[in-house]
């Protein structure tokens, strides 16, 4: 009855505040920039920013906000110019359940160029992912700052890369390249803990191929600049390549359900259907392997893994080092591990960066690392103490001393010299450490060793056979002192040598029993500066 009168009446309020004036500003605004700048955006292989959070997000979460937020500029005709949400789409929604932030930039609004109500925008959702504890997702495709905003547009950077800075370590934090990404901009993704681009569509670079042939004379394509191949396997900034923007949220989906909120929490662990007893019999055929034969680390990964399944981070990038993530017994663990397939699983310049920052990482969000060792030292040469092998060599040990989190290393073949103490040895704090027993560990190899043990014997010879001779005959005495993990066991440097089909179960058992670990400083806030 009083509903039936309130409609018959005549409404006091003014049109505007009608449901239907909301539907229409709100159906406005959501056009983004027009059918014809969407179209061209398809054109291109790109989806709209609304279909990325459709692909990227649970289905039905996402919540916008600021969709009616536009630019309070007037200069350079923007006063006559519909800019409908400012040219980035802010909110949040859930994957897999678990709630996130997430922005995304609009390329079809003024080719997602950032102003300052663009940046506010981001820079409120930082805050709520930073304040509530939940990982903060960037779909980046924007032609940069906004140039008819001037120093507005730099000046809404800087609160990014401040924002950026200030949840380094707090929350998981993700960029995904999706269009042109250039200038002080890709500083953000630089900042932030993990970088995705796609093949074809994504470029990044501080200046673009005409500036650099201005100023260098060096020809190159946008591609070659900065595309995801360069960016993947070159420089190191990105951590993941995919063919296609659906398989580039398939693996962002992905990467989310290895980590935690935040600091404050630990990874979600999961249902786990793979026996944790069960025996790994191709770790036998390790010790039958001829020392100097090569082989691909992620073959004894896949093995002790839950389900076989890991998931690797920057696997184009100085893969003599392979990093990532898998599940033993249901928990997450990060691994680091020498891959002799390449440069013989030595530490390099770029090998030390890439391990030194996901070592931090993991203990920022308490994932405990597994360390699987097979090194036979520091990469020689001029060019990498010229270029500072000795100060990158370093961060591995800051990385892994500093670090707090439950710490297993496991010794499979070679491990020498200064990279034996590197990668996680038990005086760097390593909580288990185990070896197989085909492990070989000592100060250098034994061909190294004889030559400057024995200089003078060897000078003495009569001629190259008896040199060889002597030399085979040596080594074989050292290798038979070193060359196995048995001297180490006997001083306490090795918590046990471990029957190599056991491997798996000693590690999740070594997790279980590290799973309350607690150090003085574990719960410090410890950024993710990149390395
Ligand atoms: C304002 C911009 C813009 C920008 C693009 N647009 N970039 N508007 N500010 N920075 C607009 C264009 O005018 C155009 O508007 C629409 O976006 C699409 O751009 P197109 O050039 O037509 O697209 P495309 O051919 O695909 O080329 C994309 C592009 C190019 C490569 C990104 O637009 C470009 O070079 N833009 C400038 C890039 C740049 O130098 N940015 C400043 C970098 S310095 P209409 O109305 O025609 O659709 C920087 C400093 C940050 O970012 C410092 C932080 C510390």
């Amino acid at each position: 009855m009083e509903l039936e009168t309130a409609k018959n009446a005549k409404s006091p309020r003014p049109p505007a505040a009608s449901v239907r004036n909301l539907r229409t500003a709100v159906e406005k605004a959501m056009a983004g920039g027009g059918k014809a700048r969407v179209d061209a955006q398809k054109a291109k292989g790109k989806f709209s920013a609304r279909e990325r959070i459709h692909y990227l997000l649970d289905e039905g979460s996402f919540q916008e906000l600021d969709l009616l937020v536009s630019t309070r500029a007037t200069e350079f005709g923007l006063k006559d110019k519909d800019i409908p949400g400012d040219g980035v789409i802010t909110g949040f929604g859930q994957i897999n359940g678990r709630e996130v932030c997430v922005y995304a930039q609009d390329f079809t609004v003024l080719g997602g160029s950032l102003g300052l109500a663009h940046a506010q925008k981001i820079c409120k959702i930082m805050d709520l992912a930073h304040e509530n504890r939940v990982p903060v997702i960037g779909l980046l495709d924007s032609g940069g700052a906004r140039i008819q905003e001037g120093v507005d547009s730099l000046d809404g950077y800087a609160e990014i890369f401040y924002r950026n800075v200030k949840s380094s370590g707090v929350i998981p934090q993700i960029s995904v390249i999706l269009g042109p990404c250039a200038g002080g901009a890709v500083y953000s993704p630089a900042l932030t803990d993990f970088v995705f681009m796609v093949e074809g569509t994504s470029h990044m670079f501080v200046t673009g191929p005409d500036v650099v042939k201005a100023a260098t004379g060096e020809e190159v394509s946008f591609d070659g600049l900065g595309g995801s191949e360069a960016h993947s396997s070159k420089s190191g900034v990105c951590h993941f390549v995919a063919k296609s923007e659906p398989d580039c949220f398939r693996q962002v989906r992905e990467l989310v359900g290895y980590l935690p909120q935040s600091r404050f929490e630990k990874a979600p662990r999961v249902a786990n259907p793979d026996p944790i007893r069960r025996s790994v019999p191709l770790l036998e055929k390790m010790c039958d392997l001829d020392p100097r034969r090569p082989y691909r680390i992620h073959h004894i990964i896949w093995q002790i893994a839950d389900e076989h399944k890991f998931f690797e981070v920057q696997s184009a990038y100085a893969k003599n080092i392979v990093t990532g993530f898998c599940r033993m017994g249901g928990e997450v663990v990060g691994i680091v591990a020498n891959n002799p397939a390449h440069l013989a699983g030595a530490l390099d310049i770029n090998a030390s960066d890439k391990a030194a920052r996901f070592i931090r990482m993991l203990n920022a969000f308490n994932i405990p690392v597994l360390t699987l060792v097979d090194v036979p030292g520091y990469w020689p040469g001029v060019q990498q103490e010229h270029g500072g092998i000795i100060r990158h060599g370093a961060k591995i040990l800051h990385a892994y001393a500093e670090a707090t989190v439950p710490k297993i290393t496991v010794i499979l073949r070679k491990a020498y010299g200064g990279a034996y103490i590197a990668m996680s040895s038990k005086h760097m704090r390593g909580d288990f450490n185990f070896a197989l027993p085909c492990a070989e560990i000592a100060v250098m190899g034994p061909a190294g060793a004889v030559e400057i043990l024995y200089s003078r014997d060897i000078a003495a010879c009569k001629n190259e056979d008896e040199k060889l001779a002597l030399k085979a005959k040596l080594s074989a005495e050292y290798a038979a002192k070193f060359a196995s993990p048995y001297q180490t066991a006997s001083t306490g440097s090795l918590d046990e040598v471990i029957e190599p089909a056991q491997l798996r179960y000693k590690v999740v058992r070594a997790l279980r029993f590290l799973k309350d670990k607690r150090l003085p400083g574990a719960h410090e806030n410890r950024g993710n500066i990149p390395l």
